[in-house]
């Protein structure tokens, strides 16, 4: 199969989010919608060079997808889809062969359907093929008007639909597959003569109908892939039906998932089977986690590698972490990055850690602060410790060793070593080292005053 040539439209400005950032940038299920959609075409192998048309916050387009093996090209003002692809006719005559054109709000969109359109085009060999479905509510979208053989005539804008156009449930899904040279010539030939007074792709349509003869209609067979996000209401429905796919996968696989409804899994996480994902969590970025794994309910794991037989139990966030196997978390606790948690560790509930790693076996049972540390195996870090890591300018690192117990409330001082099984009293603020073996002892508290009883007595009588 002819390698294609990309073009991903991204240069509106989105009126209709009434938003200050441009629409393609907003985010569905935690990547924003001109990068899912670049995503799904990079899966493809067929797709040759890619070029994005930005206009609106190019700047900010171009940033985001930056480092990404992509073109750009500037449409300066916005007169619509078909003057945003006549911006990229250099490429497309350079290319000579097909051109993929894809709506950069269309999230939801597979690399299977991407594949099969293209190679539909090239099959039939025919001027253009033309991605569809059959909506129940079909407003918003340009209508397919069919001719008697089935193929496309042409696409009706909705505001430039008749009454009777307007009760067409096949949709125009803004995702297309073209014969390079015809869709040159074709962007010659279109005007602005409509209700929006804009440069239709969709005219392009007509003209290549009439002079190949045969624009045919690929239809989706999940009609919720097209869905074009216009609005926040187009927002909250792409989300959600983003988030209802990817519960189904890993419930297929074997995950359950008490509730999909209330659960939010990102696509690109991947989960081990009889892991069971409890409800209102959310599981974020390429996050990993290994089989027979609880999490929740309430709780968030972003971007963190998260091993097998592990319990993270409710309202806990862990943040660019590491947890190996066998490891218990929370409830409320708050990993934060750079935090690495050896097999078999407990942390218990309202202990914060950040840039830290825990020996294999440790425990921090409750209300701890751990930050800048590192601890050894078997360790036990009584109630209340903190590490005191920050002297009001600088960070500074702790290292407590093996078998040490750090008895409750103790205060480390940073920088400072804790020596294999030393001990600390509790309430002790430790500001030196304390050498293997060797116990500490904080400020003890002293005798203030003696109560007389008899005196008590006589208050009572
Ligand atoms: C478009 C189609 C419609 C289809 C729908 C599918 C046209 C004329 N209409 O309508 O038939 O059913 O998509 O979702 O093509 N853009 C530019 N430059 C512009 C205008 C738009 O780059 O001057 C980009 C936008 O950033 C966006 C995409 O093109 O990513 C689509 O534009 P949008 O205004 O959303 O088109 P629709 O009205 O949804
Ligand atoms: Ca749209």
């Amino acid at each position: 199969m002819a390698d294609f040539l990309t073009l991903i439209l991204a240069a509106g400005k989105g009126t209709r989010m009434k938003s200050d950032v441009n629409k393609v940038l907003h985010e569905t299920a935690g990547k924003s919608m001109v990068q899912r959609v670049l995503d799904q075409v990079q899966e493809v192998d067929s797709a040759a060079e890619t070029v994005c048309i930005v206009g609106y916050q190019k700047k900010q387009v171009k940033q985001h997808l930056g480092d990404k093996d992509i073109k750009f090209v500037t449409q300066k003002e916005q007169l619509g889809t078909g003057h945003a692809v006549g911006q990229a006719a250099g490429f497309i005559a350079r290319h000579q062969g097909p051109v993929l054109v894809l709506c950069a709000d269309t999230p939801l969109l597979r690399a299977d359907t991407i594949e099969k359109l293209t190679a539909c085009q090239q099959q039939e060999d025919t001027g253009a093929a033309v991605l569809t479905a059959k909506l129940d509510d079909p407003s918003g979208y340009g209508r397919i008007v069919r001719n008697k053989k089935g193929h496309i005539k042409c696409i009706v804008e909705d505001q430039d639909a008749s009454k009777e156009q307007k009760k067409i449930k096949e949709v125009n899904a803004g995702v297309y597959c073209f014969s390079g040279p015809l869709l040159f010539e074709a962007l010659n030939k279109i005007d602005s003569n409509n209700e929006q007074q804009e440069y239709y792709l969709t005219d392009t349509v007509s003209y290549i109908n009439n002079q190949s003869g045969k624009v045919i209609p690929v239809e989706v067979h999940d009609s919720a892939e097209i869905i074009g996000v216009n609005d926040r209401r187009d927002l909250a429905r792409a989300n959600k039906l983003l988030y209802q796919r990817t519960a189904q996968k890993h419930m297929v696989s074997g995950v359950t998932i008490i509730d999909p409804d209330n659960t939010y899994i990102e696509p690109e996480v991947k989960i081990g089977r009889d892991c069971v994902i409890h409800p209102f969590t959310f599981l974020q970025g390429d996050t990993e986690i290994g089989p027979h794994t609880a999490v929740g309910p309430y709780s968030r794991v972003f971007a963190s590698s998260i091993g097998k037989n592990v319990q993270i139990k409710a309202s806990c966030n862990i943040k660019e972490s590491i947890v190996h196997n066998e490891c218990t978390i929370g409830p409320f606790a708050n990993l934060r990055p750079g935090t690495e948690l050896k097999a078999g560790v407990k942390v218990g509930d309202f202990v914060e850690l950040k840039k830290s790693q825990i020996g294999r076996g440790t425990k921090v049972p409750h209300l701890s602060y751990v930050g800048d540390a590192e601890v050894g195996e078997g360790t036990n870090i009584g109630a209340g410790t903190i590490f005191a890591n920050y002297d009001g300018q600088k960070k500074h690192k702790t290292r407590v060793g093996d078998d040490v117990f750090i008895g409750s409330n103790t205060t480390l001082v940073a920088p400072i070593t804790v020596g294999d099984r030393g001990q600390t009293g509790a309430g002790a603020v430790v500001t030196h080292d304390v050498d293997p073996e060797t116990t500490v002892i904080g400020v003890p508290a002293r005798v203030y005053s003696k109560n007389s009883k008899k005196k008590n007595k006589q208050d009572q009588d």
